[in-house]
């Protein structure tokens, strides 16, 4: 589980499921309790993380194979764990994650082909022992999450990512590996339905989330009181 007084929470799902909705939703109505939040994401969050993210996401690392693939993942995350996520835990912050080691899992061990034991070495070296205490699944057929990604991209000139672009098969398979990890450790995993509403799909994330919340710290950010 991991380290110091904060409070880190993984989102998972395929594109368009909602996560980085979600993440938003959940750090406002955290902050307004008075929790310190930090939002990142995967692959970056780090410099040295945000400067791998071009590398995989342009594409440019595809030629040389899901393997290399892999291993660009795991020292991103590794930087990312190292350089923001643990000093934050350890200064009481919740984190909330934007795609952690389940999305390495699912896209680099099912549909990448690797080797589940070569994928599970990586996440144990750039995890470094900081795993996520929860994790949320939003759960969607790929073509919904599709068709809402690719929506959502109509408001700007983006070509679809490297990842963005493989076919509605891979990404049922995918949707099925994350039900998969999410079967073997019940515990930490938390499945939602992502074809409800936003406010209701809200709603279970911070029913999923409350009762971890329990020691951690929730005094910061709170307006001053009122001067009698
Ligand atoms: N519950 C919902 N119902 C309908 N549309 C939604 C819902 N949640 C999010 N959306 C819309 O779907 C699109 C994708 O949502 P969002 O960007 O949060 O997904 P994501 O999981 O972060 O996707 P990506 O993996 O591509 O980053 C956005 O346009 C968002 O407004
Ligand atoms: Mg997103």
């Amino acid at each position: 589980m991991a380290e110091g007084s904060g409070l880190f929470v993984s989102f998972e799902g395929g594109e368009g499921a909602g996560k980085s909705t979600q993440i938003r939703l959940l750090a406002d109505s955290l902050s307004s309790r008075g929790h310190e939040v930090l939002i990142t994401r995967e692959p970056g969050g780090s410099a040295g993380a945000e400067a791998v993210r071009h590398v995989l996401l342009s594409g440019a690392a595809e030629e040389f194979g899901t393997r290399m693939e892999a291993i660009l993942f795991a020292a991103a995350r590794s930087d990312h764990v190292e350089q923001v996520i643990r000093p934050a835990l350890d200064k009481g912050v919740v984190v909330l994650c934007d795609r952690f080691m389940d999305s390495s899992r699912v896209y680099q061990g099912v549909t990448g082909n690797l080797d589940a034991d070569f994928i599970e070495t990586l996440v144990r070296i750039a995890v470094n022992g900081t795993y996520p205490s929860r994790t949320i699944i939003l759960d969607i057929p790929a073509e919904i999450g599709l068709k809402r990604a690719r929506v959502r991209a109509g408001s700007d000139t983006a070509e679809p990512d490297r990842f963005e672009k493989e076919k509605t098969e891979t990404h049922e398979k995918r949707r099925e590996a994350f039900l998969d990890i999410a079967a073997a450790e019940p515990e930490r995993c938390k499945v939602i339905d992502a074809t409800q509403a936003q406010g209701v799909i809200a709603g279970e994330v911070l029913a999923a989330v409350e009762p971890l919340l329990g020691t951690v710290p929730a005094d910061r950010h709170k307006e001053p009181e009122a001067a009698q």
